[in-house]
């Protein structure tokens, strides 16, 4: 069956590649091999050689790096950030190096190059792939101008853990989602045409699992079942290969005892033989060495060895194909065809760049936070913010308004624009302070608290002074961008220092306080849910954070992001997420029994409490999907085409959503299935659909979802694929707990 199924990928994949571009493609094949049979073993090495720079690193460019891109050595550097040396590598690779191979010049430019968008969390929150094309393309326009043309994004590893760091750069948890996304920062990033001067090829990354990681602490071991893989982990990167990525990253984390860096089933059958993958694979940051310390290889020849087998093209910073190829070669560890093959693919994409016609940068730097990214910025920073609470509908709020502002992050430029933003100026950051002043807003900054780490009650008074002597009180506070991304995991995901000390000492001054959170991943918000009126959830927001946060505090915007993961009460809930299976003891969230209401030395029994943890039950705070908007929508008159669906009779759902509030409002109007039973036990639910609509006060509109037989398909531990007969629930609803029910059959 899988057979099957991975020839007819291959063939249809053939089919359209071939439609589409039947000349091109062969005669891309055929200067591929001209440019092989010319290469030296030394060259076709050095095609493999991914050199580093560290970010940090001034200074002039070693003689010795000069040679070595002379002697054809080098196949592509990341980091180089200094355009002169750009421009001088790049003359040296395409005048001096034996047959001129063009270098391609990477960097991680993961949310934006100088015009920083939300993080990809909070991008995520969007649900929008036109704001996510737009950041994308913005990010490639204004890199590519630094010769940047390979970004190391988008990041597609799906995160289940909010204590994990990385989830900050992750589409969250739900691959559906995450797949729509993806297609759209692919084509963002690489633009119409991958000959552009502005388009900036893409890498899939972290092939696999790397989300997975136990306990969410960083690199470490992910545990994935085939059906885990190919149902929940694959899917985004089978979108980006169907998006036309050119590159792939793999990750550092073993799945299932082998390391991603040598992982040939992946590598080769599932990306390569499976999803039709023709562009290069990176490793991640010496990968291939670290997989001595995983204990999977000996010694660095066998890690090179473990490599090349698996089918990774290129190796980023560690030197072990550098060294040992030939040795491998002339022991018959590898075939010289093997390395051709390698070597072709990353050939393949360097002509399609277009780089050997045109192999240098073209400055378009006077596009640097041209208005219109910067507008688009705003934008995605708006629609990516998710409102979590509005208690009495306290925002917007309306003008003239006395309010303190208080918190760690209100004014500070370069935290706000999260993780990955090496070359984001904090300059050009507009801060929330920064956009109050020049809106004139009525209100007094007293920060209470100098970051978010800080412990010390020192500005405590100050700040509840500024308090009594306002009628709202706008507290922004989160987390500093070092606390997520790489290694940045948190077993405690509170607001950190004392930052939930100093709400609850507002809180006693009886005036609403709205929670401003800028933050890389959720924010346990527990202890102080009742002290605040409401909370808008921001991410890291980038550059025009301030000037959005305006717009939505004043309610000149709506924030209409719903969230991208579950959100949960406490770290110890975590993993959490919502398409998870039912057990044998489905929870019943009503049964919950709280432990302190347990009498003393109680009798042995369960007491309803099946998934329940007795401290804080079953549920999340928020659940996958919420997010609130300043109007309210009723859904209503859901109806399905038909109550059965086949091969070839798909189904229409149909639903009504009614804007019930006062002003216009943005809606995210989300479809879950639920395969009641299945070969292998299926989620509780599973997004099949979203919509985005803005409708009008009193408006209603009725939204048609269309579901076929192949939205139903998963994989089983046999990497099985296919549905069988039976029933089916769909809810249309405003988030993963929500929604009008129906059901259908497969027949
Ligand atoms: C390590 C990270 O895991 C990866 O995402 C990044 O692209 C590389 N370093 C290069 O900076």
């Amino acid at each position: 069956m899988k057979k099957i199924y991975t020839l007819i990928c291959v063939l249809a994949f053939t089919l359209v590649a071939c439609e589409k571009e039947q000349k091109p493609t062969n005669e891309l094949e055929t200067k591929v091999s001209d440019l092989l049979s010319k290469m030296t073993l030394d060259e076709k090495i050095g095609q493999l050689n991914l050199r580093g720079t560290s970010s940090r690193v001034k200074g002039k460019l070693p003689d010795s790096l000069k040679q070595a891109v002379r002697d054809g050595k080098i196949g592509a550097f990341l980091n180089v950030t200094n355009t002169e040396y750009v421009d001088e590598l790049q003359r040296i690779a395409v005048e001096e190096s034996p047959n001129k191979i063009p270098l391609i010049f990477a960097r991680d430019v993961i949310h934006g190059y100088k015009t920083i968008f939300p993080i990809p969390l909070g991008m995520a929150a969007s649900w929008d792939t036109q704001v996510a094309k737009n950041s994308s393309r913005v990010a490639a326009v204004e890199a590519s101008s630094f010769g940047i043309r390979w970004t190391f994004a988008p990041m597609l590893d799906i995160a289940r853990d909010s204590r994990w760091g990385r989830i900050a750069e992750s589409p969250g948890e739900d691959p559906f989602l995450a797949s729509t996304l993806t297609k759209a920062y692919v084509e963002g990033f690489q633009g119409d045409s991958l000959n552009d001067p502005t388009s900036m090829i893409a890498c899939a990354k972290h092939f696999i699992g790397y989300g997975a990681a136990i306990g969410g602490r960083d690199y470490n071991t992910a545990i994935i079942s085939d059906a885990q893989l190919h149902n929940i982990y694959l899917p985004p990167f089978k979108s980006a290969v169907q998006a036309g990525s050119q590159t792939f990253m793999t990750s550092f984390n073993e799945m299932n005892g082998i390391p991603a860096s040598g992982d040939r089933r992946m590598l080769t059958e599932v990306l390569r033989e499976d999803f039709g993958f023709d562009g290069f694979v990176v490793s991640d940051w010496d990968s291939v060495k670290e997989m001595i310390p995983h204990g999977y290889a000996e010694d660095l020849k066998h890690a090179a060895e473990l490599s090349l087998n698996a089918g990774l093209n290129m190796e980023m910073t560690s030197k072990a194909f550098e060294k040992h190829t030939k040795e491998l070669l002339k022991e018959g560890r590898i075939t010289e065809d093997q390395i051709n093959s390698l070597v072709a693919d990353i050939l393949r994409v360097k002509l399609r760049m277009g780089l050997f016609e045109k192999p240098y940068r073209v400055d378009k730097s006077d596009n640097l936070y041209a208005d219109a990214h910067l507008q688009m910025a705003k934008e995605a920073a708006i629609k990516s913010s998710v409102l979590l609470k509005n208690d009495n509908n306290v925002l917007p709020l309306t003008a003239g308004k006395k309010i303190a502002v208080i918190g760690p992050l209100a004014d500070k430029p370069r935290e706000q624009l999260g993780t990955w933003t090496f070359d984001g100026d904090g300059k050009y950051t507009k801060t929330p302070i920064n956009a109050f002043q020049n809106n004139n807003v009525n209100y007094n900054f007293v920060e209470g608290l100098s970051y978010s780490r800080d412990k010390s009650t020192k500005d405590f008074s100050k700040a509840i002074a500024a308090a009594k002597q306002s009628d709202v009180i706008v507290f922004i506070g989160g987390e500093e961008a070092i606390l997520s991304g790489e290694a940045h995991s948190r077993a405690n995901i509170n607001l950190p220092g004392a930052q939930e000390e100093l709400i609850k000492e507002l809180a006693k001054t009886g005036k609403p306080i709205v929670l401003v959170i800028m933050a890389g991943r959720p924010i346990t918000v527990t202890n102080i849910l009742d002290d605040v009126d409401a909370i808008l959830m921001t991410w890291h927001p980038g550059t025009m954070g301030g000037p959005a946060i305006h717009d939505m505090i004043f309610g000149i915007a709506e924030p209409s992001g719903r969230l991208p993961v579950t959100w949960p009460k406490v770290a110890g809930q975590l993993p959490l997420f919502y398409n998870h299976k039912n057990t044998g003891r489905p929870v019943i969230p009503e049964e919950f029994v709280q432990m302190d209401s347990i009498p003393i030395g109680a009798w042995q029994s369960s007491l309803g409490n099946t998934s329940h943890y007795l401290d804080i039950g079953y549920l999340p705070q928020y659940p996958f999907g919420y997010g609130l908007s300043y109007t309210t929508f009723a859904y209503s008159n859901q109806t399905l085409s038909s109550n059965t669906i086949s091969e070839n009779n798909d189904i229409t759902v149909k639903v009504t959503v009614k804007n019930t509030g006062a002003r216009e409002g943005n809606e995210i109007v989300q479809l879950y299935v639920q395969d009641v039973v299945g070969r292998i036990t299926r989620p509780v639910r599973e997004l099949k659909g979203y919509q985005k609509v803005t409708i009008k006060p009193n408006e209603e509109k009725e939204l048609t979802f269309t579901l076929s037989l192949e939205d139903l398909k998963y994989y089983d531990n046999n990497e099985e694929y296919g549905v069988e007969k039976g029933d089916f629930k769909v809810w249309i609803g405003q988030n993963a707990a929500a929604g009008l029910t129906t059901k259908f059959r497969y027949e």
